[in-house]
């Protein structure tokens, strides 16, 4: 049986005005969608569109990548695309409207019937209300000469060690500079800190993963000036376990002349909810002796939005796959909106994990995020930092 698909989008004309462009777009439209079944919505504001495309599943995705190839409109960003029991635009394949400027409120005409609690319905009105009308212009893309170009460092190497760290840098993008860098355990194999972590008893991992700090550290000063920082993951039972983590921590940085303002520890949200209050007084700890704490990989757990809300972190870092197509992926676009607003109300810092692609960083730099991490500036790098060179 197939399975009855609905699948929204929002793109921008190409040309100077999309309503001109309406009636031609449903001329084309006509043979392949009365052909494969295809019914739907299409809005135009005369700069966007937003199109609702309900079919048979294989049949809409076939549209969707015709219609990502036509040059009469670009910046598409897909909203949803979920399977659904019904259509809503049944009567049309495809009914077009406009959204005139002049109108106060928006309207839909009688003979189309939608539920009020309809996700299609909420779409429809966020549309209408701006909430999908705003992109990247072109020419803002081209005005951007941001360019960032640092030489490869390396650290004294302690080849009897069991393990080593790889430093990955995090970029300022907006000042041009590296904020931090941060240092990512691995074994003389190669492997992650996952499977070197999971190896140890649990006493052993939290012990291990405290001590071992020392050596990055050791390193990190080799790598940064006095403006940068250095950012460690740490277990929170590391934290808790040991009622002088920070003090080892302090001893650490004290040894190799480098200030606990320059350290930021970084923690996951599903470890923080496991700890509850002994997690929430050894970070309280951290803080009174000058150590910054950061939300790592927020948005990969389940823990969210309230365990962000108890514990404020000193930096939110937003995990890789928020970031991943983010230039179009409606909801995750959505979701960082939401953060951002969070964080900028309460003046916390957000970075950004996982960048591979320029179109991910210029959207996200375009709705005001500073500071990122990924392999489109620098892969991490053993015992060292790699060279940038970041050019827009
Ligand atoms: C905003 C927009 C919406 C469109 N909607 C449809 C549609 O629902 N069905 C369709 O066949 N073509 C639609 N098109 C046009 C297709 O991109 C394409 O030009 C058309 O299907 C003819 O493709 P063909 O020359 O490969 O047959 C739309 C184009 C634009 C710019």
């Amino acid at each position: 049986m197939t399975v009855l698909r609905q699948l929204v989008y929002r793109s921008r004309t190409t040309h100077k005005d999309a309503f001109q462009q309406i009636e031609q777009i449903e001329a084309d439209s006509e043979a392949f969608n009365s052909r494969y079944n295809i019914t739907g919505l299409l809005l135009t504001d005369g700069e966007y569109f937003f199109q609702v495309i309900e079919g048979p599943g294989e049949h809409v995705q076939a549209l969707f990548e015709k219609l990502k190839s036509d040059p009469r409109h670009n910046n598409i960003v897909k909203i949803c695309d979920h399977p659904v029991f019904q259509r809503d635009f049944g009567a049309w394949n495809l009914r077009t409207l406009t959204l005139k400027s002049d109108r106060s409120c928006y309207w839909l005409p009688d003979d189309i019937y939608l539920k009020r609690d309809s996700q299609v319905y909420g779409l429809i009105n966020s549309f209408a209300n701006g909430r999908w009308r705003g992109c990247l212009p072109e020419h803002h893309r081209i005005g951007l000469h941001r360019s960032i170009s640092t030489t490869g460092l390396s650290a004294t190497r302690d080849e009897q060690s069991p393990y080593q760290f790889a430093f990955q840098p995090i970029i300022d993008t907006h000042l041009g500079t590296i904020s931090s860098i941060e240092a990512l355990l691995r074994d003389n194999t190669g492997r992650y800190p996952e499977q070197i972590l999971t190896d140890l008893s649990r006493s052993k991992r939290y012990e291990f993963d405290l001590t071992s700090k020392q050596y990055a550290i050791a390193m990190a000063s080799e790598l940064l000036s006095s403006n940068q920082s250095l950012s460690i993951n740490l277990l929170p039972g590391a934290l808790t376990q040991f009622s002088d983590a920070s003090d080892y921590l302090l001893s650490y940085l004290e040894q190799f002349s480098m200030k606990p303002q320059q350290l930021i520890v970084e923690v996951t949200e599903n470890e923080i909810i496991n700890e509850g209050d002994a997690f929430m007084r050894a970070v309280e700890t951290l803080r009174s002796k000058g150590i910054r704490v950061a939300m790592d990989d927020f948005g990969s757990g389940y823990a969210g939005l309230s365990v962000l809300a108890d514990f404020l972190p000193d930096k939110i870092k937003l995990d890789r796959a928020i970031a991943c197509n983010i230039h179009e992926h409606g909801p995750r676009q959505a979701i960082v909106h939401a953060v951002m607003e969070f964080a900028t109300t309460l003046g916390i810092p957000l970075i950004v994990e996982g960048i591979e692609k320029m179109d991910e960083w210029y959207w996200l730099q375009h709705i005001g995020i500073q500071k990122f991490q990924g392999f489109l500036f620098a892969r991490p790098e053993l015992c060292g930092v790699s060279a940038i060179n970041f050019q827009t």
